[in-house]
């Protein structure tokens, strides 16, 4: 039934300025959010992981590759998030172009990415915040920086810095944009210092063999390696610019900054990518990278240890902002679903006075942290990735149908080249999501089928369209 359902005006549009947020964020405010939520494992761990294991010195491919993916879908994003805005993102233009269910299903997703990467990137802070404590000679005890299942009792600092990330987020959104915009200022110090070092030290020799690994193999059990396969592994270092169309409902001018927010922080965060991820495997040989920072280790192995001390310190400020971006786009699509009726009506209360959705922020920091602390979570970015590739093909698939169904909707931004860059985003998604593991499309496949149980138990009974 709900899928013949197709709102005009979502319950979250841009014209309501009623929803009990306040509206504080500027263009500038939105751009930093995208890179707080951006740059972060992704580029600091992963660039290693992936060029020692899957591509090679063409991790800078790799990194191409799913920046060109990613800009489509970013245009689409911009494209929808300017016409029919509200703070449910993919969940909120699913919902216009396809109807309930399939917008269900996607916001489920985004539960999933939001959360599991917010657990994953508070374990890889923790690593990097005990290497400084033990640098500085205090370090912690392992029983209190490893989940139970490590030998330790509790991942402290992982679960410790959720909970300081929730007061932030409590406060407010200028509160917490402000403090994003601090940490950015600190973690892009960091990448100017690593690139002022790096380039002067490049031996070209690094770069050959070029793709040791070729462009794409499966291996037995499943495991994929190649230029491709690190282009869907790296792709995790562009979570994030997706999260920004979470402010719609935050932002002053949501028309006109949202689309400079997504499209801005992602291209510039781009050019980052490939500039660090082509000198980090131009200092080092790619097969020194597979390590747990491989940024500051290439600056140690070059000599320059100061150099790496304060790469360290901008790793633990760059993570507590993709943390910090990333929990705030989940409270703002559980509180857009909860507003629909799709979600329990406990988690759309807004505290009048920081003008935030209080429960909500409470409870999801509370269950991440003791996710955080007792689960070890290192493996599940492409878990993320396959979660948030989802919603890029849905919104990109989203952009293709308004453009025909209703073809008079208000765009103050368009995708350009419409709809080419909207079919080439689809199709680039989907391409890097079938160069994941079958690992992780199991667990993603499992996931959906909780959350269509969810559908049809509760949310189908209780969604306001349906009682309308
Ligand atoms: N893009 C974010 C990161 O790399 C999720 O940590």
């Amino acid at each position: 039934m709900s899928m013949q359902i197709f709102r005009t005006k979502p319950l979250s549009s841009n014209e309501h300025s009623d929803t009990g947020l306040k509206r504080c964020l500027s263009a500038w405010d939105l751009a930093f959010l995208g890179i707080g939520a951006i740059i972060g494992t992704g580029i600091f761990v992963l660039t290693g992981v992936a060029a020692a294991t899957q591509s090679g010195p063409a991790v800078v491919l790799s990194f191409v590759i799913a920046g060109f993916a990613c800009t489509f879908a970013a245009l689409s994003y911009a494209e929808l998030a300017a016409a029919i805005g509200g703070c449910g993102s993919a969940y909120g233009y699913s919902y216009v172009a396809f109807g309930e269910l399939c917008a269900f299903i996607i916001g489920w997703d985004l539960l999933l990415e939001y959360s599991i990467a917010v657990a994953t990137v508070a374990n890889g802070w923790s690593g990097y915040f005990c290497n400084t404590l033990t640098a500085i000679g205090l370090p912690l005890p392992d029983a209190l920086t490893k989940a139970p299942e490590l030998g330790g009792i509790i991942n402290l600092p992982a679960s410790v810095i959720i909970l300081l990330l929730m007061g932030l987020l409590l406060m407010g959104a200028k509160q917490s944009a402000k403090a994003n915009n601090a940490m950015v200022f600190v973690k892009l110090i960091t990448i100017a210092v690593f690139i002022g070092v790096a380039a002067f030290n490049v031996h070209p020799e690094n770069w050959q063999p070029f793709m040791p690994f070729g462009w794409f193999q499966t291996l037995p059990g499943g495991q994929t390696t190649g230029v491709l396969a690190g282009a869907s592994l790296v792709f995790f270092a562009y979570v994030g610019f997706d999260a920004v169309s979470t402010a719609t409902e935050e932002a002053k001018n949501p028309q006109r900054d949202l689309p400079f927010g997504i499209v801005a922080s992602l291209l510039f965060c781009t050019v980052i990518y490939i500039v660090v991820s082509g000198l980090l495997t131009g200092v080092v040989n790619y097969t020194q990278l597979n390590v747990s920072s491989p940024v500051a280790h290439a600056l140690n192995l070059l000599g320059y240890t100061w150099a790496s001390a304060l790469i360290s310190t901008g790793v633990i400020a760059g993570l507590s902002t993709v943390m910090l971006v990333l929990y705030y786009a989940l409270t703002r699509i559980i509180f857009a679903m909860s507003r629909d009726g799709l979600l329990s009506p406990y988690f759309n209360k807004v505290n009048p006075k920081t003008q935030t959705p209080v429960r909500v922020i409470v409870i999801c920091g509370v269950i991440m942290s003791l996710i955080a602390g007792f689960i070890p979570l290192g493996e599940l970015a492409e878990l993320v990735n396959i979660g948030t590739l989802a919603a890029f093909v849905l919104v990109c698939l989203g952009v293709i149908v308004l453009r025909i169904t209703k073809p008079e909707m208000p765009r103050p931004f368009r995708s350009p080249l419409s709809p080419l860059f909207p079919v080439l985003g689809v199709l680039s998604c989907g391409a890097l999501m079938a160069f994941l593991p079958s690992l992780t499309w199991l667990r993603f496949i499992v996931w959906l089928v909780i959350g269509l149980i969810v559908y049809f138990v509760y949310s189908i009974h209780h969604s306001k369209l349906a009682k309308a």
